[in-house]
């Protein structure tokens, strides 16, 4: 899936996805020094949180701007450039670490991905990784679905959000073994107060908003935000809470 990165606005407004990312650090079971690829590393603050616990670490993702913020906030890490479906390590990997990164690829592209993490570990190499599951953000996808047909347009997120049993399935069928998985809703809240929604519509989902002209933009963004305010608006905090839905599993490379 294409989508445009801005570093500095994902590190400065969308801090939540990497914080919540640290709670799944202590699913990586290492000794010391072992070595932990972190995929789709974005801006490295996870990848530096893993060379904490004191292994040795390279970040991969696919977007360059990306790369280049994470080399310039943790100069001491090694991190490139590679697509999370044809990355080759010169080097197997003791664990393959991912936050929020396997639903931006296509569905049709999830078992080749599923062979190349297994290529890219160690026999007893470990997969440890979080991403939108079933239902994720779909009370704001499927009102700005409406709300973008009002404007002529045909909305298909394209997000891969599978069910537990579907992703553990094809996880198996690369050759892995599921050691655990969890599916769970996580309400997130957004920064950004009243502009927080449209904020995130234009971070993660905007893609087919920005082809249309600048009124009908707003047109979307305001009925947006009518319609979803009596579900998602939290009035004490002050907020927009996302619907967000996380699957979260741990699995082992069997050989
Ligand atoms: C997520 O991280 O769950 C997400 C990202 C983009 C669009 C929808 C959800």
């Amino acid at each position: 899936m294409n989508q445009e990165w801005r570093p500095e606005e994902y590190t400065n407004g969308f801090s939540f996805v990497y914080q919540y990312g640290e709670d799944i650090l202590s699913l990586v079971d290492l000794p010391r020094g072992a070595f932990c690829l972190d995929l789709g590393c974005g801006n490295g603050a996870l990848t530096q949180k893993l060379a904490e616990r004191g292994y040795r670490v390279l970040g991969i993702d696919g977007s360059p701007a990306m790369v280049a913020k994470a080399k310039a906030d943790y100069p001491a890490l090694d991190f490139r450039q590679g697509d999370a479906r044809t990355f080759s390590l010169e080097e197997g990997a003791d664990c393959i670490f991912s936050n929020a990164v396997f639903h931006w690829i296509d569905e049709a592209d999830q078992p080749a991905l599923a062979r190349n993490l297994y290529r890219n570990l160690k026999p007893g190499g470990q997969l440890v990784c979080e991403f939108g599951g079933k239902g994720n953000t779909g009370t704001i996808l499927s009102e700005l679905g409406r709300q973008l047909e009002e404007q002529g347009i045909r909305y298909r997120h394209g997000f891969y959000f599978p069910s537990l049993g579907r992703h553990a399935a094809l996880l198996e069928e690369a050759g892995f073994a599921v050691g655990a998985a969890w599916l769970f809703r996580r309400p997130t809240p957004l920064s950004g107060g009243e502009e927080g929604l449209r904020r995130w519509v234009q971070m993660f989902a905007g893609g087919q908003l920005g082809t249309l002209p600048p009124q009908n933009q707003e047109r979307v963004l305001a009925g947006l935000e009518e319609a979803l305010r009596p579900r998602l608006w939290d009035e004490q905090k002050h907020c927009w809470v996302a619907d967000y839905v996380r699957l979260r599993l741990q699995a082992e490379r069997k050989e």
